[in-house]
């Protein structure tokens, strides 16, 4: 029965299984680079939630985590290219390899002003793991070190990504049907 989320889905893009089988080859892929380096896992709130919780179990290397929530959307479909911190990091980072958890890499406004931002707050590496990578809206240039999935220019959803708040809940990364955004 097609439940009251999947009622404005216009299809699946990436399906739970597909997201399972590359978040595992990407956490062994992280382990591999950063064996015997204490990475700190940073996630970038909300939307990181779901995928840093399965990507730091794929990924068996001593570690510890920490989240950073930033807003640049305001609940539009556009970045207004305006990053605010709302959430900041609880511990010195100086000196840390970072490994920044993204769900999706859009614009890049997000992650270029979080490079940066941590690259002056002392971080002595950092990563970038995304998700979900969109390049096709790139307005800053800012690449993943490492990226899931690329992504066409469709309004993705599920998997903590959302709209309006809505949608995080989704297991797969589907597609918003644009009579949803557009009302
Ligand atoms: C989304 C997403 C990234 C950012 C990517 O966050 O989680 O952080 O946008 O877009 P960009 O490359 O264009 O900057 P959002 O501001 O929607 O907040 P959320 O994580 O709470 O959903």
């Amino acid at each position: 029965m097609i439940n009251e989320l999947e009622k404005d889905i216009a299809r699946v893009l990436v399906t739970e299984e597909e997201i399972r089988t590359r978040i595992g080859e990407m956490g062994r892929e992280l382990a591999e680079r950063f064996q015997g380096k204490n990475p700190l896992f940073l996630g970038v709130l909300k939307g990181c939630f779901v995928f840093m919780a399965d990507l730091v179990r794929a990924c068996p290397v001593n570690s510890d985590l920490e989240f950073i929530a930033v807003s640049s959307y305001q609940n539009s479909t556009m970045s207004s290219g305006r990053v605010q911190i709302t959430h900041d990091v609880q511990q010195d980072i100086t000196g840390r390899d970072i490994i920044i958890v993204e769900d999706i890499l859009d614009s890049g406004n997000t992650l270029a002003f979080l490079k940066n931002y941590l690259m002056t707050k002392g971080a002595a590496s950092i990563t970038i793991v995304t998700l979900l990578d969109k390049p096709s809206r790139r307005a800053k240039a800012v690449d993943a070190d490492l990226a899931g999935f690329v992504v066409p220019d469709e309004f993705v959803v599920g998997y903590g990504l959302d709209f309006a708040q809505h949608y995080r809940n989704l297991p797969y990364i589907g597609v918003l049907k644009p009579e949803v955004y557009t009302k």
